[in-house]
């Protein structure tokens, strides 16, 4: 079916519904990207326990990190009556068509962790800090080589995400925000000479692509030297460093960051092959989330905290921005394991 005959048919099943689109039932239309990553799981089955905990019916939806199978899972949504939409695209601007349909029936639509791209159609955007994840990364790495007193110079290298998700870019500039200046004076050396976004990107931020890159690095560059530091964005592609590294590298091993405290990475970290990784909670994001999403339901005033950051092409979408915060081998256990994020069994 093609896009035309597809969008007809589901707005044909829409008016049909009629009422239903606009009635009570209050139907919320959760959709996440992917199964694959651990990190999505969690997010969605924290969102449909407390939606459903509130008293809202629940439509959640994976879409195989394919983004006409999230575009069409979230017309089919609007066609089954959500009353509000919370999403998480896997490209922030390949969602336009359902977005406008979302923008025709009234259906507000929340932004979740990821932006949604150059839509006029997006009400609200709920997200950790993306710029600060970048910071938080960077200066770990200046406090774990004590950039400020030692002479250096260290070897660096970045493998940063996926050029589609808004969010990779802020990541990457937060971090290299804080690690340019040690670029600019010779204290860190990039020996493969790739720092620009495009170069150090993994689409879809993929675990395998970040792990050829690395072997390709690793036995481009550093077979008779160390690299002492691979900034890595989040924890899928460092996963993907750590395992070229455990191949393909046999000097002193560096210091490696990543994002979302999953379990292998933060198996990882216990086993000292992981230095941190960037913790979201992602309970407090789906929390506030399904306090927005009650707050538009009963047409009350939305908790926002940033209102100037995240212009999306079209509009600068209100947001509101939770923070994230480091762990490391030293802190780990009262993060995760004392809040009740991860038991004691999941990390053996
Ligand atoms: C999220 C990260 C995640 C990455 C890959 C980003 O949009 O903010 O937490 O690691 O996607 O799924």
């Amino acid at each position: 079916m093609n896009k035309k005959v597809l969008l007809a048919t589901t707005m044909i099943a829409v008016a049909m519904l009629g009422t239903t689109v606009h009635a009570e039932g209050e139907k919320v239309g959760v959709s996440m990207p992917t199964k694959d990553l651990q990190r999505w799981n969690q997010d969605g089955a924290n969102m449909e326990k407390e939606l459903t905990d509130a008293g809202y019916e629940v439509e959640l939806q994976f879409a195989s990190n394919d983004p006409s199978t999230q575009l069409n899972q979230i017309k089919t949504m609007i066609g089954n009556g959500a009353q509000v939409l919370v999403i998480s695209a896997i490209e922030g601007d390949s969602l336009g068509e359902a977005l406008d349909m979302a923008a025709e029936y009234e259906i507000p639509v929340i932004a979740y962790d990821r932006l949604l791209m150059n839509s006029d159609a997006v009400s609200y955007y709920a997200t950790f800090d993306n710029y600060m994840v970048g910071t938080v990364q960077g200066n770990y790495i200046v406090e774990a080589l004590d950039l400020e007193n030692a002479d250096g110079p260290f070897n660096l290298e970045i493998t940063a995400g996926d050029p589609g998700d808004n969010n990779a870019g802020y990541f990457y500039g937060g971090a290299m925000d804080v690690l340019q200046p040690y670029i600019d004076e010779g204290k860190l050396v990039v020996q493969s000479g790739q720092t620009a976004f495009e170069e150090v990107a993994t689409p879809q931020w993929k675990t395998d692509t970040a792990q050829s890159r690395a072997e390709n690095i690793l036995s481009t560059y550093y077979t008779d030297q160390n690299v002492d530091v691979w900034l890595c964005s989040n924890d899928s592609t460092a996963l993907g460093v750590e395992t070229a590294l455990a191949a393909n590298y046999s000097g002193e091993y560096p210091v490696v960051t990543g994002q979302d405290c999953d379990i292998e990475n933060t198996k990882n970290m216990i086993a000292g092959k992981q230095s941190m990784s960037v913790f979201k909670d992602t309970r407090t994001l789906a929390s506030q989330v399904v306090k927005m999403v009650g707050q538009i339901i009963n047409g009350e005033e939305v908790d926002v905290n940033d209102t100037e950051t995240y212009d999306n092409g079209v509009i600068v979408v209100p947001s509101y921005l939770c923070e994230p915060v480091f762990a490391d081998v030293n802190n780990y256990k009262e993060l995760l394991i004392d809040s009740g994020y991860y038991t004691e069994d999941q990390l053996q």
